[in-house]
């Protein structure tokens, strides 16, 4: 079976082939990065002016590469929330147009759910599972008896974890988004120069907070002589990453424990961080819970996690009509 994904939910516009016999075909990513690294951070309508212009092509760009017509593919999966409206219209438009036109069965997919189910294009997953996921909107953590039921145990106060890092990268003047630049800076850091809070981790809730990090580290910078030395902001990128990783893998760690799972996973952009991929590989080691981190071209966004999350609900014959709405927000729902 070959499905065709679609993820156009924030700045990426992504087309993906997912082939339930061969696995990811394809996976395409067209990055606005440039378009809104000039502004800082996303600029909605831009986004979707942006993934106007490049879904179609790049669609018909993914079946001239594969040597496919609309008509040789078994299905259309695209992002139908949570998202940026506009942004999220333009592939539900595209994704509502193709299916009609070859007659193919359409599903629209949950952004996070195809977060989570990219654990599976890197290795079988093993349940009952406890995944954190992390991106620049969301830091949540759910608890997975099995595929496709999800229980949210918990999530942030304030900031998500991506934002924390975006936010704490524009202040020490790095570009957007701030994940990479701290995550590469980090390694050449020293640690313990800086010291910076990690947030409610006496508290039992299964909760996080981000916000304080920010003010922490503005502090710590405007102590410093300016301009910062490369070394300063390596320093300063080293206890940013510990300390949002600390918060991240206290909190899942204890939920594993609450829920007594038999793996961890981590999902969304900020699982592609060193750090925190090394810290929960460990602590899951001693702790001894299945963890194979995904891919990190299968943590931000892309839409292989569609085409897969798709075909998951194809193949559980689950179908959506042409009149399917987006969803800006919304929490992610268990199929049964
Ligand atoms: N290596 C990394 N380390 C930490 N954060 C990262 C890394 N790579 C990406 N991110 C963060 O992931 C977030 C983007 O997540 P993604 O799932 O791609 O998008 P969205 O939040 O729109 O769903 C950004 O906040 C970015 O800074
Ligand atoms: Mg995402």
């Amino acid at each position: 079976m070959k499905v065709l994904g679609i993820e156009t939910s924030c700045d990426d516009t992504s087309v993906a082939l997912y082939d339930s016999e061969k696995g990811v075909a394809e996976n395409l990513v067209s990055s606005q990065i440039e378009l809104h690294n000039h502004f800082g951070g996303v600029v909605p309508e831009l986004a979707s002016r942006a993934h106007l212009v490049n879904l179609l092509p790049l669609v018909d760009h993914l079946l001239e590469r594969q040597n496919l017509k609309l008509k040789d593919l078994d299905g259309v999966a695209v992002t139908a929330g949570p998202g940026l409206v506009g942004a999220l219209l333009v592939g539900l438009s595209t994704g509502k147009a193709l299916a009609m036109t070859a007659g193919l069965p359409l599903v629209g997919v949950h952004h996070i759910e195809g977060h989570i189910l990219a654990n599976a294009l890197t290795a079988d997953m093993v349940f009952p599972a406890m995944v954190l996921v992390v991106s620049g909107g969301h830091s949540e953590l759910i608890h997975m008896p099995e595929v496709g039921v999800y229980e949210k145990l918990g999530g942030t106060l304030d900031d998500a974890a991506g934002e924390a890092f975006d936010k704490t990268a524009k202040l020490l003047g790095l570009p957007y988004p701030g994940g990479p630049p701290i995550d590469r800076l980090a390694s050449s850091g020293t640690p313990g120069r800086f010291s910076f809070p990690r947030p409610l981790q006496k508290d039992p809730r299964l909760v996080f907070s981000f916000s304080g990090l920010k003010t922490a580290v503005r502090l710590a910078v405007e102590k410093l002589p300016t301009p910062l030395t490369e070394q300063d902001v390596a320093d300063v990128c080293f206890e940013v990453q510990a300390a949002i990783v600390d918060s991240l893998s206290h909190k899942l760690f204890r939920a594993a424990r609450l829920k007594h799972v038999k793996a961890v996973y981590l999902a969304g952009g900020v699982a592609a961080n060193g750090g925190l991929r090394a810290e929960v590989a460990a602590e899951a080691k001693k702790r001894h819970l299945h963890f194979v981190a995904p891919e990190r071209v299968y943590c931000t966004d892309n839409a292989a996690m569609i085409a897969y999350a798709g075909w998951c609900h194809l193949y559980a014959g689950h179908r959506d009509d042409l009149n399917l709405d987006s969803f800006p927000r919304g929490t992610l729902t268990s199929w049964r």
